[in-house]
């Protein structure tokens, strides 16, 4: 339908158009994967916004009829996306494209209104809001307020307020082996700019295409390509990016979550760090290092960032989305020699500089020693919240196999064979009103290799569905409860 617009009913006429075109996978995929395709295809034309908020979508007989599949296909695949909140029904009048548009967090209730919110949600990404710790950061907002002198709050240097860089720079080499000098830490908004800024560097230094991990973020891939570079999907083995595709991809740069990768969860290998960076030392590329929840780790110390190895070769990039709150846009970029000039031109280009209050807060913050305290507070709640969710798995979804456990925000769970094929686990578990995403929503149709510890991506590893399960926003009861439904909707045929 052209551009998704409002109220226009995409058919057999529209097939064309960029939001069906992607469904057109449909068709080529192996008859047990065509509702997996289908489900990813539309969740993706309508977080891409090819299928904007408000479209009507065809009946399920006119879509079944234009892609070639069975309609109960279809039927299942509006039944379970209108479940998750990425359409919306009413009998009688169709299917349309709900409001939460793209990628809210789990935590983003403002589009339940037209859609039952699930009891649990599992979807991974977000921290617990109710730990933001307000009363420590009221405070710090009213010192930071009665301390900037007048002139401070004119047009700010665009890295960064130099008592926030110093903090920063001081908190990254000490927690995360960083090598981190203020004049080459920016400050910015999340990992988003941060990657935005590297990715307009790059273009503008003669663009060339952008490796991406897969399975790994969407936002990766979509931060890049919105820069106007070219972005190529590069596999993973249980150690990391696979070096020799890298090579072969043609890429000069390479996004990368070494501490724990999204969404698998492995932390890459000593072996595997070195390989990448002999990769960019050779092609004269440069690796990203995405440190989105390193901060979290619950067997041991956290593993050091991959910058610290080769500052030269890796801009480093974090921000306090999963120790704070996303909503706050505050983050970090520790840019390569080479590149932080033209990086901090970008900045100031983009929007004349960080806004000066929030920089001043932070900076006390960390100085005052609360950051590191809310980090001592959420790694023990969300160590407590890993392992009621662990249990519960044991004992509610026996023969259950959890990986990515070590580290971060959510795990990996392999449920076992009898839990039944992807789809039909899905929709009963939407049914249910337990959301969950699958491993295979970070994948593209036909992945370019295996995910770790996969037989082909086919959404099943010998039988096994993989869910990625975000645990830190739920309390331990709300997980218990989760995992009971979640059973229960595997068990009932
Ligand atoms: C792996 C990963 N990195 C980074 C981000 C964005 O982080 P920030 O809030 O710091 O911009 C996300 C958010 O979806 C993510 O999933």
């Amino acid at each position: 339908m052209d551009g998704g617009a409002p109220g226009a009913t995409p058919g057999a006429g529209h097939g064309g158009s960029a939001a069906w075109g992607l469904l057109l996978p449909v068709r080529e995929a192996p008859p047990r994967q065509r509702g997996r395709v289908l489900q990813t295809g539309l969740r993706e034309a309508v977080r891409s916004g090819r299928l904007a908020p408000g479209a009507r979508l065809p009946s399920s007989r006119e879509l079944a009829a234009d892609l070639g599949v069975s309609r109960g296909l279809v039927t299942e695949a509006y039944e379970q996306l209108t479940a998750e909140g990425y359409l919306t029904s009413s009998r009688g009048s169709g299917t349309w494209v709900g409001d939460t548009a793209r990628d809210a967090p789990a935590g983003d209730r403002s589009a339940g209104e037209r859609t039952a919110a699930p009891a649990v949600d599992f979807r991974p990404g977000s921290p617990d809001p109710a730990l933001f710790p307000r009363a420590a950061w009221a405070a710090a907002h009213r010192r930071a307020l009665a301390g900037l002198p007048h002139h401070a709050l004119g047009y700010p240097d665009p890295r960064g307020l130099p008592e926030l860089r110093s903090a920063v720079a001081a908190l990254l080499t000490r927690r995360r082996g960083v090598a981190a000098d203020p004049g080459r830490v920016v400050i910015c908004s999340g990992v988003a700019q941060a990657m935005t800024l590297l990715a307009l560097t790059l273009g503008g230094s003669g663009g060339g295409t952008v490796a991406v991990e897969t399975p790994g973020s969407f936002e990766h891939a979509a931060l890049f390509a919105a820069a106007g570079l070219r972005t190529v999907p590069v596999g993973l083995d249980t150690e990391g990016l696979l070096p020799g595709d890298l090579a072969a991809s043609g890429a000069r740069a390479a996004v990368l979550t070494p501490s724990h990768q999204f969404p698998s969860g492995i932390a890459y290998s000593a072996a595997r760090r070195s390989a990448l960076l002999a990769w960019a030392r050779d092609a004269d590329g440069l690796l990203v290092e995405d440190d989105y929840d390193g901060d979290f780790r619950y067997d041991r110390a956290p593993v050091g960032a991959l910058q610290g190895l080769d500052p030269r070769r890796v801009a480093y990039t974090g921000s306090v989305s999963k120790s704070l709150a996303p909503g706050l846009r505050l983050g970090w970029l520790v840019a390569p020699d080479g590149l932080a000039g033209e990086i901090v031109e970008r900045k100031r280009t983009m929007d004349l500089g960080h806004p000066v209050l929030d920089q001043a807060l932070l900076a006390d913050f960390i100085a005052r020693g609360e950051y590191d305290r809310q980090l001592r507070r959420c790694g023990r709640a969300y160590r407590q919240r890993r392992d009621a969710l662990l249990r519960a798995l044991a004992e509610h979804i026996g023969g259950t196999e959890v990986t990515g456990i070590a580290a971060g925000l959510h795990v990996i769970a392999s449920l076992p064979p009898r839990c039944g094929p992807q789809e039909r686990l899905l929709a009963r578990a939407a049914r249910a009103g337990v959301a969950v995403r699958p491993l295979s929503d970070y994948l593209p149709p036909r992945p370019p290799s295996p995910p770790p510890g996969s037989d082909g991506g086919d959404g099943g590893d010998g039988g096994r569905v993989r869910l990625v399960l975000g645990y830190a926003h739920l309390t331990p009861n709300r997980i218990a409860h989760g995992v009971r439904l979640l059973a229960g909707a595997a068990r009932h045929p």
